[in-house]
């Protein structure tokens, strides 16, 4: 481990972390980066396969063209939305829809997009067939599947980034737009993209995140089991 590395303690960097969607037009320094990526590959991952491969987006032009397929994708995508308008809207009173996310997008100092290889990642024989036009498709169930090997390494990646005073955002958005954003970044139609992290310095003021308290999230022993007050 690096020795010169900011001092947080850990439970101000998980109840600090807040789903950042507008940025300072500053650049984070190429060696904060390179630390923030270096503590996101420290993650778990199935079998120790490290699947994950990184695009990190820091080109005007790349931001460009990302955003203009975003802007399109929103232009239809509220009247889909499953949640209430009272449930699209945080503790800070912002919209969770991550419309303001696209609106900022091309101010994002660093968008890493998070892909998962299936040349390191795929464990059991059969569990993904090629496609004619090279891409791979699931023919066997996973537990767990590709996330969650990925999900891991971006939550060390948001954490580390708050250490070094960079905010960030996950997202799985660019899912809309999959095969157009892959073609800009010059993603081969074999490898997954699964999702994104956008880091920078904060240009919004957010409080602590609210949360669902855990006992009524959770269940002592059995479905149903009440967890009780075990901190008084
Ligand atoms: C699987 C997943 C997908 C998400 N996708 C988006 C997204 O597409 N756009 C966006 O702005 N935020 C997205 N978020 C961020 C959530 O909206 C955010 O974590 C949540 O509102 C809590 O924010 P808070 O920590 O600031 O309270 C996503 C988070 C997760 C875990």
């Amino acid at each position: 481990m690096p020795d010169d590395l900011p001092d947080m303690k850990l439970f101000d960097a998980i109840y600090g972390l807040r789903a950042t969607r507008i940025y300072e037009d500053r650049p984070v320094p190429d060696e904060v980066l390179d630390s923030i990526l270096e503590a996101s590959t420290m993650a778990c991952s199935s079998g120790n396969t490290q699947p994950w491969e990184f695009v990190v987006v820091t080109d005007p032009e790349q931001k460009r063209r990302i955003k203009a397929e975003m802007v399109d994708a929103f232009a239809t995508i509220d009247a889909e939305r499953a949640q209430t308008e009272a449930q699209l809207t945080d503790s800070s009173g912002r919209s969770v829809t991550g419309r303001a996310a696209v609106e900022h997008l091309d101010r994002v100092p660093a968008i890493v997009v998070v892909c998962w290889n299936p040349d390191r990642g795929i464990r059991m024989k059969g569990e993904y067939a090629e496609n004619p036009d090279g891409s791979l498709r699931e023919t066997r169930e996973i537990p767990g599947g590709r996330g969650v090997s990925l999900f891991q390494a971006c939550q060390n990646m948001m954490l580390a980034a708050r250490a070094w005073g960079v905010s960030s955002l996950f997202t799985t958005f660019f899912f809309l737009r999959r095969e157009a954003i892959k073609e800009i970044l010059g993603i081969p139609p074999r490898i997954f993209m699964e999702c994104a992290v956008f880091l920078g310095y904060a240009d919004e003021k957010l409080g602590r995140p609210r949360r669902i308290p855990v006992e009524k999230v959770t269940h002592r022993d059995r479905w149903g089991g009440s967890w009780g007050t075990p901190r008084g």
